[in-house]
């Protein structure tokens, strides 16, 4: 049975002390009233270390929202894989669509990114989604593919299988406007089959596909109940504790 996962992504919000305080709350919550799925905060660099201390890993697990293209050395300003392990996180968001558009980070730079994070033992969040001008032309089907194929495919079976994928579609990030479920559905079903042919049933049928965007308490039940949907990649409702658990409570 593949995975059911709940991750935060703070993006660029919060500062260090902001940030340790909602992370005790969660972790002091999901102590208390342990939860039905995997659950993850993606963090700013800089509260990695400090956030690592105190969380109760078993519960929830920890990641970065980027990493370095490059392995080390003179990039000013680069985190490294290794230094984002080195700080206790497990996890990265690699290829979110605001990496992509405001940094330009291309398929294959995004490439480089997944196999030093694999390098140096970080489990990568895979982010694809289509903006709303491909959507409204109908090539949503075909963007993904090619997101998959451009930075992913790459991958050995094994190595792919210890990768998580969400669909987040660009038009429903911080938004307000949900991909519907049947929507999210139906793409999400699309992505496993593109997984299918490529790795095979077993594989795709193992891989946790997420689904982001716009996605809070009120939406994540309905989601959450399709069956190639295995949970959400949060964003604005992963920086306040009870919207974040509530969104968690849709797998209870
Ligand atoms: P919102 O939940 O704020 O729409 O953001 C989604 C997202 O980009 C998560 O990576």
């Amino acid at each position: 049975m593949r995975k059911k996962i709940v991750a935060g992504n703070w993006k660029m919000n919060m500062n260090l002390q902001e940030g340790i305080a909602l992370a005790k709350e969660l972790n002091e919550s999901l102590k208390a009233e342990k939860p039905n799925c995997d659950v993850v905060i993606c963090t700013p660099f800089i509260h990695l270390a400090s956030i690592a201390q105190f969380l109760d890993q078993n519960i929830i697990g920890l990641g970065a929202e980027n990493c370095a293209d490059k392995e080390k050395g003179a990039y000013t300003g680069e985190v490294s894989a290794a230094m984002v392990k080195s700080t206790g996180a497990q996890y990265v968001i690699i290829g979110h669509s605001e990496r992509r558009e405001y940094y330009k980070e291309t398929p294959e730079i995004l490439k480089e990114k997944v196999l030093l994070a694999q390098a140096n033992g970080l489990k990568v969040i895979f982010c694809i989604g289509e903006s709303l001008e491909e959507r409204e032309a109908g090539k949503q089907n075909e963007v993904v593919k090619a997101e998959l194929e451009g930075s992913l495919f790459n991958l050995s079976k094994e190595d792919f299988e210890k990768v998580v994928i969400a669909y987040e579609p660009i038009w429903a990030i911080g938004t307000g406007k949900t991909a519907t479920a049947d929507q999210a559905e139906e793409i999400h079903a699309y992505i496993r089959s593109v997984i299918a042919e490529k790795y095979g049933e077993e594989t795709a049928d193992g891989t946790s596909i997420l689904y982001g965007g716009s996605c809070k308490a009120s939406n994540a039940p309905e989601l959450f109940a399709k069956k190639d949907i295995d949970g959400g990649l949060i964003g604005g409702a992963s920086l306040k504790c009870a919207d974040f658990k509530g969104i968690i409570d849709a797998f209870n």
